[in-house]
């Protein structure tokens, strides 16, 4: 049985993220809810859902797509537009008037989507023409996924700027800074994968190649923010969205290497594997600066991981759903509140902002 050391750190105790100071460090993982409606923008329901947990040391906004290419799913918020903006602008005044901390997650699906959400129904785009397996939910239904449209090297340049674009529109809405969505299947991770990424030039190839859009990407956004105020986030060993990689441990123990150069707010890794035997270890031991983890934690493995070192931040998910106070739940030691999963993606108030929260004395 762990007994934790009351010199190491603890979930309670605030840490440092660059210029900020966050009050504990349980982070809320970002959670795609789709409640933005069919204009893509973040709603008022949304602004409310978010100050309810803003007593987490820093808040990661569900995934919010840089453009319409972007674009993947039903009612997901976007950050294009100014009445996207506006929309955000709602959620980080809810979340600051609670002293809480937020982050937005910064999004392209890539291959992960279909004509249907696209501009004169183009195919989607990706680092090459590989089909993922699987169907999307479209306005229409559940269909299939097309084979995407691997993107001319030209082409490069304007995802970067979409990103950028993204970035500064976060910076109009008040956010405290931006997580770059590497993880998951998506376009930054389709990239950096082998299993989805074919391409013999520059940005095809060696793990260094895989990961140059990803490094252009953050020198850009970096160039807004600062790096200090720009987090990343990576799926290393998950197979969803069809995903794989013939050497994870070489593609993203190179990327842990890099991105250690790079001076950034922090590392968010999923630790989650298909394969139950994934060894985190030396991904946690090539990045040097704050690693988030993320997958499955509650109070006993976050409390140890952040005794041991493995991690300076733990991230959670499904328990912030049901349990907006969740932070107070694992201090007091209370038992989390089960989620329903039916209410999880799309809906209403109902599964989203009628959980309700204890009141703790501290
Ligand atoms: C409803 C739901 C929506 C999610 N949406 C996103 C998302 O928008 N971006 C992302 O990076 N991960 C997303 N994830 C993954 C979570 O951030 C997290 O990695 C996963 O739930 C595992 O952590 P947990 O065991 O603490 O829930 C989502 C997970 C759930 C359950």
């Amino acid at each position: 049985m762990f007994s934790p050391n009351p010199n190491q750190a603890t979930l309670f105790d605030p840490i440092g993220l660059g210029p900020l100071m966050l009050r504990n460090r349980i982070v809320m993982a970002p959670m795609t809810r789709n409640r933005a409606g069919d204009q893509n923008a973040a709603q008022p329901i949304m602004a409310e859902y978010y100050r309810q947990r803003a007593s987490a040391g820093l808040i990661i906004t569900e995934a919010s797509q840089v453009s319409r290419q972007g674009t993947g799913y039903l009612n997901t918020p976007g950050c294009y537009s100014d009445a996207q903006v506006e929309g955000w602008r709602k959620v980080t005044d809810a979340v600051h008037s609670e002293g809480g901390r937020i982050f937005l997650q910064l999004w392209h699906v890539g291959r992960i989507s279909h004509p249907s959400f696209q501009e004169e129904s183009a195919a989607p785009v990706a680092p090459s023409a590989v089909l993922p397996k699987g169907e999307v939910l479209t306005a229409g239904g559940l269909l299939p996924y097309v084979t995407p449209r691997a993107l001319e090297i030209d082409e490069i340049p304007g995802i970067i700027a979409q990103f950028k674009h993204g970035a500064a529109q976060a910076q109009a809405a008040g956010f405290d800074g931006v997580e770059l969505h590497a993880a998951n299947g998506y376009l930054i991770d389709q990239f950096i994968r082998d299993g989805t990424n074919k391409r013999t030039d520059i940005y095809g190839g060696l793990p260094e190649n895989r990961g140059r859009l990803l490094r252009e990407i953050i020198e850009s956004v970096a160039g807004l923010w600062g790096s200090e105020r720009v987090g990343v986030r990576l799926s290393p060993a998950s197979s969803f969205n069809d995903m794989s990689d013939s050497d994870p441990h070489s593609t993203f123990g190179y990327l842990a290497e890099m991105l250690s150069e790079c001076g950034l707010a922090y590392l968010h890794v999923v630790e989650e594997s298909s394969a139950s035997s994934f060894d985190w270890g030396p991904i946690r031991r090539a990045y040097r600066g704050i690693y988030m983890a993320n997958g499955g934690y509650d109070r006993s493995s976050a409390t140890s991981a952040l005794a041991l070192g493995n991690a300076d931040l733990i991230s959670f998910g499904k328990p912030f759903i049901s349990n907006p106070d969740l932070v107070g739940r694992l201090r007091n030691g209370v038992s989390l509140s089960p989620g329903d999963r039916s209410s999880f993606y799309g809906g209403d108030e109902r599964g989203y902002t009628d959980y309700p929260a204890l009141e703790f004395l501290n």
